[in-house]
């Protein structure tokens, strides 16, 4: 009970007085007042966890006391007792509408008195508790925004020096052949695969904020595939998995934004050969149906457990993690895929394949005719245009 400070509010000295004599043998630490202006204070000085506050007073009456505490954020938390006249329901009333908590009616009955005041106590304890909780709590989410902002930059800032690597490995590649340099051939496959995360990382963030609208424009799907298929073709020539390409005689236009596209393919296809191993197949194909174009990787791997083929597409996740495949990734690519099919209205889904093995589907819708004007004026920018530095100049100075 030490320490609890609670404060008497009352013109009247004899009523200050009969309060103390109830408060202080209960150990309280008992405080007065014999104005609303002394009360507000005393009340800014040590807030009080209970203040037992006189309606009638002259100057400031105990219902501007009583605003006045509750509006300042210094004090509001302190819990106020309205001690009104007997019968003076109109002050009772005002009271509590005005933010008092609690009020009792004089000739104050002393065992109901105490426990009101000890309810006050309880409740302020809590109060003050939540109050630091939440506190605590916003600190956390500043200190998190600040660390998201920082890791964003830090990852933003990669892809800078990461092109000045990739264009060098490039032209490298031109000079000597990375047949011939096999050590060339891994650092340019780890620089891609860096950069592939990079952009993941930012895009996921990104979609996730709402920040990153798709460009759409006339696509043609049967391209991208052709594209996505003849980048992977080295690694998949190297692992001995043979990259099959099915598409149909139908054009397969769709308003999409080609450069998300064609990462959501490198994902899957990535992804599948990741799974694959010497002998396998990996089908890519792409097909016009009533609700749009569709698109699908299938491979022979282990495939996607039913009961997990929600689970791949969150963040972070990975199912087998014993793997050396999956020991270099993060788990985020599948994220970035729905999240970019997603943006396009589309959907995207795993099933088995028929010939084991994991069917990965995408459906990008038909747009409507109001969309399509509507994205003709629209001109959204993927990634902000990044001005050269001094070191993409190393591109053209290495060799
Ligand atoms: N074709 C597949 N066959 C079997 N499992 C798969 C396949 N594709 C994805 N998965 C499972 O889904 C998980 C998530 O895939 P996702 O592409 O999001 O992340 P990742 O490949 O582990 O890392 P990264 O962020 O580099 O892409 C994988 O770790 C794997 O467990
Ligand atoms: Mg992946």
């Amino acid at each position: 009970m030490n320490n609890i400070e609670i404060l008497i509010v009352d013109d009247d000295p004899r009523g200050r007085k009969l309060l103390a004599s109830y408060l202080k043998p209960k150990g309280y630490d008992v405080l007065m007042a014999s104005s609303g202006e002394e009360a507000l204070e005393i009340a800014a000085e040590s807030t009080p966890a209970v203040m037992l506050l006189d309606v009638m007073m002259p100057g400031m009456s105990g219902l501007q006391v009583c605003r006045a505490i509750k509006e300042n954020p210094a004090t509001r938390l302190t819990q106020i007792m309205m001690v009104t006249a007997l019968g003076g329901e109109d002050d009772r009333v005002e009271g509590l509408d005005t933010g008092a908590d609690d009020y009792i009616a004089k000739p104050v009955p002393k065992a109901e008195f105490l426990a009101k005041v000890r309810a006050l106590v309880r409740a302020r304890t809590l109060m003050g508790e939540l109050d630091q909780a939440r506190q605590e709590l916003e600190k956390r989410n500043r200190e998190l925004e600040l660390k998201k902002t920082l890791a964003q930059t830090l990852v933003h800032d990669l892809k800078s020096p990461l092109t000045t690597v990739v264009g060098n490995l490039d032209l490298l590649d031109r000079k000597v052949g990375f047949h011939g340099e096999v050590s060339l051939r891994r650092a340019r496959d780890g620089a891609d695969r860096m950069s592939r995360m990079i952009m993941d990382l930012l895009d996921v963030e990104c979609l996730e904020d709402g920040g990153l609208e798709p460009v759409l424009k006339e696509s043609d799907l049967k391209a991208l595939v052709l594209e996505a298929v003849d980048s992977h073709q080295t690694r998949s020539d190297q692992q001995g998995v043979h990259l099959n390409v099915d598409l149909c005689d139908e054009t397969c236009g769709v308003e999409a934004d080609a450069a998300l596209m064609r990462r959501v393919l490198d994902n899957l296809i990535s992804n599948a050969l990741a799974y694959s191993s010497d002998g396998m197949e990996i089908s890519v194909e792409v097909s016009r149906c009533p609700e749009g174009v569709k698109f699908s990787v299938a491979d022979q791997g282990p495939g996607v457990p039913a009961e997990q083929s929600q689970n791949i597409f969150e963040k972070y996740s990975r199912l087998d993690l014993s793997g050396a495949a999956t020991r270099k990734n993060r788990g985020l690519g599948l994220t970035f895929c729905q999240l970019a099919v997603e943006a396009h209205g589309g959907t995207i889904w795993v099933e088995d394949g028929p010939a084991g093995g994991a069917l990965f589907q995408v459906l990008l819708p038909e747009l409507a005719v109001g969309e399509e004007s509507a994205i003709e004026e629209t001109n959204f920018v993927l990634f902000p245009a990044r001005v050269a530095t001094a070191e993409d100049q190393v591109v053209t100075q290495v060799v």
